[in-house]
């Protein structure tokens, strides 16, 4: 960690989505590091209660549309941007499609205006490994590999922001990054409607319920621990090797949802069981394993946290914060507990 502190301490470092999943847990490390933190969030999926509260951490809340609130968070010249303010995710997108072309399209050039004119020496973007690899990729898929089989929103308007990082990198040199995440689970992801499997799934086996799997059961994901997440942030936002290029951020394995449900199902003690339902119709993505030869060549980065102890660490943070959790939890109305209503509702199998 010291190359870290040396790098990291002291240096102006904007986060736009620092309320988030991911973000609150970058912030957490960067203000350890003696970073100066800015983040701006419209939290709308995020939460200040989610934002660590040091003397480090600025927050301003504001949308990365809002041109008042950029000229805020630019005016003190961040050095290194993280740009993960993100509108998340696949099902959201098929939902709301033009305000996921807003955030995830204009909002990510107007961040890289900004970062460009503002003389940031980095900017590093949140991809998504199911935007660029579609539904066919072969595995364990390489970042040279690209589907233009996408077919949602969310897909397009990912790639969209990974196109502009080109574009600002070939056209201004910027040193953009581009990190495709592989399905990040820990603490700091709250349920809803519209987020990922695991959190639901915790969830769920927390109030005694059965846990939904949209498809067979035998779909697999990528799952890897947040702090590895972060982890490949920080590397993303220093090396020199990083620049122009874009990453695998995978832990390398590949779990099935029906094992990660027995596995829940056991570690929390809930008798409910499974109950199986349709796939979404977007959710084309039988399995996902990410290569991760590339990260660990140019960036020496290899995830550490096992499967297992990531999701007994994530299912007792649940347990400590379960009221925060439980009030911030957002299934647009009552949780379902019927087939037809899970379907629709929750987010299961597919993760983003
Ligand atoms: N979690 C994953 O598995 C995963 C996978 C692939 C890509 N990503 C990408 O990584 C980024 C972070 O993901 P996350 O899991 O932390 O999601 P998240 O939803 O928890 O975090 C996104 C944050 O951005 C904020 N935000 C959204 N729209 C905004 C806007 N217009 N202006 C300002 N803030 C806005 C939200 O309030 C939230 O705090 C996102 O861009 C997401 O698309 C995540």
């Amino acid at each position: 960690m010291s190359i870290y502190r040396e790098a990291y301490s002291g240096k102006r470092v904007l986060v736009t989505g620092g309320a988030g999943a991911i973000g609150s847990n970058l912030c957490r490390e960067l203000a350890g590091l003696g970073a100066q933190v800015l983040i701006l969030d419209d939290l709308s999926s995020g939460f200040l209660w989610n934002v660590p509260k040091c003397a480090n951490v600025e927050f301003v809340e504001g949308d990365i549309l809002d041109e008042v609130k950029l000229k805020r968070v630019f005016f003190d010249h961040p050095q290194i941007v993280f740009h993960l303010a993100g509108f998340f995710a696949n099902q959201n997108s098929v939902d709301h499609p033009e305000r996921d072309l807003l955030v995830n399209g204009m909002g990510t050039l107007r961040v890289l205006e900004y970062s460009l004119l503002s003389g940031a020496e980095r900017f590093v973007f949140a991809s998504s490994s199911s935007t660029v690899y579609g539904g066919d990729a072969p595995l364990p898929t390489t970042e040279d590999y690209v589907s233009l089989r996408l077919t949602t929103p969310y897909q397009a308007t990912k790639m969209l922001g990974e196109l502009y990082c080109n574009f600002f990198f070939h056209h201004y040199g910027l040193k953009t990054v581009k990190t495709r995440f592989f399905n990040n689970f820990g603490p700091g992801e709250v349920p809803g409607r519209y987020r990922n499997v695991i959190p639901n799934f915790i969830y769920r086996a927390l109030k005694g319920l059965p846990l939904t799997i949209t498809g067979s059961g035998e779909e697999t994901r990528d799952f890897t621990y947040v702090s590895d997440t972060v982890d490949a942030l920080l590397r993303s936002g220093i090396f020199e090797a990083a620049v122009g290029q874009e990453f695998n951020v995978a832990s390398g394995k590949e779990t099935s949802i029906g094992q990660l449900a027995l596995a829940i199902n056991d570690l929390t003690g809930n008798s409910a069981g499974i109950q199986y339902v349709g796939r979404r119709k977007w959710d084309n993505k039988s399995r996902r394993w990410g290569s991760t030869k590339r990260a660990s060549d140019l960036l020496g980065f290899n995830a550490k946290i096992s499967f297992s102890s990531g999701l007994q660490q994530t299912i007792s943070v649940f347990r400590d914060h379960w009221e925060e959790i439980n009030a911030s939890a957002d299934f647009g109305g009552a949780i379902p507990i019927s087939q037809s209503q899970e379907a629709v509702m929750v987010s299961a199998s597919a993760a983003d």
